[in-house]
């Protein structure tokens, strides 16, 4: 599988709308799910959380657990519900997440965090139409700051079938950091991601944290077989655009175009009684940088709350933006 370029996943961002309008984008791009709890999937309103529209593909789920049977359960429920690719969160430093003895705590823990890749990936194996199941950690937690720990525990995983890794290039910081913080103040290490592809040269990795330019992820593909972008991709989608395009081949389109091809879905949501907010939320970066991007996010972020708001709502929204004036021209 091509991993060279993906979108991470984001909690409260990249529900299937926000897939949905990345695809446009980015054709060849990976997409993951927001973090879904094994829990949550197997007991939880599928129909909500487990969300996806064709054209999303190649799309990951991503679990949240660490309990294997829960989570092979899961996997299974995930791959047979079409997800190319099942992902295993081991980098969320919630206090929430901790409590429940998941996501970043689990680095501390490479003997479950095998356990349950085993399990996962024994579950799915049996399936008529098997899926990778992946792994997005950090380096390390707290003060870890030994490779060879982060080697060792990659290479626990990686026996018990794990085959990709995504590696958010810094550690987490378990005591006193937000989330968010923690997204921030811990220094990035991009050596040891790319240490670890040239120590273990037949796993996948894909590296991740802090790429906010085509440059700059382009750069990392010299060392690693992927980079995957969160914030950047999600408040200047139009970077997806360009490095897909730029990676994968075809002409850039103007942003107006690309969004136009985005309006037989939204019909087709609002036909369904989902208010167009939900999914212009995610639109409002289209014009970062660029003449008209405050007033075209203005508009769609006032406008989408009113009763009725549909798709001419959007095309005001590109009246205002150099796209249209150019168009004009
Ligand atoms: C709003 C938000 C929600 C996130 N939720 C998740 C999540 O559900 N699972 C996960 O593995 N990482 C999550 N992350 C972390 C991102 O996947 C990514 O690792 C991090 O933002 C660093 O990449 P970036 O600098 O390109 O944004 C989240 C990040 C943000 C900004």
């Amino acid at each position: 599988m091509d991993v060279r370029l993906s979108v991470a996943p984001m909690m409260d961002w990249t529900d299937s709308h926000c897939r949905v309008f990345h695809r446009l984008l980015a054709p060849h791009a990976r997409l993951y799910t927001e973090m879904v709890h094994a829990n949550a999937v197997i007991h939880g309103d599928r129909g909500r959380l487990l969300a996806m529209d064709p054209v999303e593909h190649p799309v990951a789920l991503q679990l949240g657990g660490s309990e294997p049977a829960l989570l092979a359960r899961a996997a299974v429920i995930g791959a047979q519900r079409g997800f190319d690719e099942i992902n295993l969160n081991v980098g969320c430093p919630s206090d929430r997440v901790q409590a429940g003895r998941f996501g970043a705590c689990l680095m501390r823990e490479p003997g479950l965090v095998a356990d349950s890749v085993a399990a996962m990936g024994e579950a799915v194996a049996a399936l008529p139409r098997p899926v990778p199941v992946t792994v997005k950690c950090r380096l390390g937690v707290d003060d870890d700051h030994e490779f060879d720990r982060f080697l060792a525990f990659i290479d626990t995983v990686a026996a018990a079938g794990c085959r990709m890794f995504v590696v958010h290039a810094r550690n987490a910081w378990l005591q006193g950091l937000s989330p968010k913080q923690n997204r921030e103040v811990p220094p990035l290490r991009y050596d040891w991601a790319y240490a670890l592809k040239r120590e273990r040269p037949g796993l996948a990795v894909v590296v991740n944290g802090g790429i906010a330019t085509l440059d700059e992820a382009t750069a990392h593909l010299a060392h690693v077989d992927g980079a995957m972008l969160g914030r950047a991709a999600y408040h200047d989608p139009y970077l997806l655009h360009c490095l897909d395009v730029e990676w994968f081949g075809g002409e850039r389109r103007s942003r107006a175009s690309l969004l136009r091809d985005l309006r037989p879905y939204v019909e087709r949501q609002l036909a369904e009684g989902v208010f167009l907010k939900h999914v212009t939320r995610h639109l409002l970066g289209l014009f970062h940088g660029q003449y008209g991007g405050r007033a075209f996010r203005q508009v769609l972020s006032e406008g989408a709350h009113r009763p009725g708001a549909d798709w001419s709502l959007v095309e005001a929204a590109l009246a205002v933006t150099g796209d249209a004036a150019r168009a004009a021209a």
